[in-house]
């Protein structure tokens, strides 16, 4: 696998980490594009170890990570020199100076000693600590701590900084204010971000694309935008088990998952997919009692997925995310029917004629 920096800042393989039996990462492939990207998950997911890979201090047991074109398994040095990393734990020595420890964290970088005293003063002023600087970090609020933080993954002018759980403990005004000073930083400062959070609404204030973890998988990433917008698919709903159905789909090479006996949700690719879905109606002799088209937003997919027991899917001929996308959103049903009214009737005329179909479809769809 080659990475180009010119594409995208970071670039995974197929990465898997255990400790024990746990797979905190579990063949996480991603690639992310320059700007300011959400590495978004619940609790557990994976988010902080993907983080200590990308920038080797966790070896992975398999897989490859390339970070600002660098190996991270062969060249951690010259990986380091181009990135920041907030951690999502409090580490900072608290009888030090602001100042002092933001140019200490210069230097270690390798910055001279001058140097290091005015990026320090200049990172903590960028970050609002300009007149706190020879402040003792013990006596600041969780805000200014996060924001010490922050400054010293800033202060030696990186590629990319990782962030991992910058709003950690932080009130919503104070969330607010380190979700802007992190887009000011990415998009004015032209620094590349990838910041971790379990909450959706941090994610989209501030990030341009977005990395959905859960278990170790990705669940989802792309543009926020395309994202938010939509993952398509049509409810199927059946006279008898829809088994056969569900098989004669995934032949075609559709992901199909079971919301229960006679339910699926088949991937929508393009109105095709009615044709598909009436030819295998047909096949294998199953009456059609619904077809709706229906639209998963973003948040569909996330929060579905942190509720207690999400329905297991069937397996798929699709890829894993897709299937987990599509067993999910439940919660979406009204906005899913309101999003996907306009292809129902081009789905009724373009199935009409199979003798699958039964009159009670008209009545439901
Ligand atoms: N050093 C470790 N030893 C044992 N298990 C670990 C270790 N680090 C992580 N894990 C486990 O790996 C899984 C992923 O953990 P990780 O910290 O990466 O998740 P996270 O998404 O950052 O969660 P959080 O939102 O709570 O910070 C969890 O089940 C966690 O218990
Ligand atoms: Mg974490």
């Amino acid at each position: 696998m080659t990475s180009d920096p010119d594409q995208q800042i970071v670039r995974t393989a197929d990465l898997v980490r255990r400790f024990g039996r746990v797979r905190a990462l579990d063949g996480a492939t991603i690639g992310v594009p320059h700007g300011c990207t959400g590495l978004l998950g619940p609790n557990g997911a994976g988010k902080s170890t993907l983080i200590k890979v990308l920038l080797g201090l966790l070896k992975p047991d398999r897989g490859e990570a390339y970070v600002a074109g660098y190996d991270v398994a062969r060249q951690p040095r010259a990986l380091r020199a181009v990135v920041g990393y907030m951690p999502e734990h409090d580490c900072l020595p608290n009888d030090w100076l602001a100042q002092d420890f933001v140019r200490h964290m210069a230097e270690l970088h390798g910055l001279p000693a001058r140097a290091a005293i005015q990026r320090a003063s200049d990172t903590l002023y960028h970050v609002g600590l300009g007149e706190e600087r020879f402040r003792a970090i013990g006596g600041f609020s969780t805000g200014m701590k996060q924001r010490v933080k922050l400054a010293q993954a800033l202060v030696h002018d990186p590629r990319l900084m990782l962030l991992d759980e910058p709003t950690n403990g932080l009130d919503p005004a104070g969330r607010d204010e380190m979700l802007a000073l992190i887009g000011r930083t990415a998009h004015e400062m032209g620094i590349d971000v990838i910041l971790s959070s379990h909450l959706l609404a941090d994610v989209e204030s501030v990030a341009d694309s977005v990395v959905i973890l859960s278990g170790g998988r990705v669940l989802a990433q792309g543009a926020l935008r395309e994202l938010m917008t939509a993952t398509p698919a049509i409810t199927v709903r059946t006279q008898q088990d829809a088994a056969s159905l569900a098989a004669a789909l995934r032949a075609r090479g559709y992901a199909v998952a079971a919301d229960g006996p006679r339910e699926l949700r088949v991937d929508y690719r393009s109105d095709d997919s009615y044709d598909a879905i009436r030819d295998a109606a047909v096949e294998t002799d199953t009456g059609l009692v619904l077809l709706k088209r229906r639209v998963l937003s973003l948040e569909d997919v996330y929060l579905s997925d942190q509720e207690p027991s999400p329905p297991a899917p069937l397996p798929t001929a699709g890829e894993g995310s897709t299937a987990r996308a599509l067993s999910a959103g439940e919660g979406s049903t009204a906005r899913a029917l309101s999003a996907g009214e306009g292809s129902t009737a081009r789905a009724l005329s373009k199935a009409k004629g199979s003798a699958a179909l039964t009159p009670s479809m008209g009545a439901t769809a």
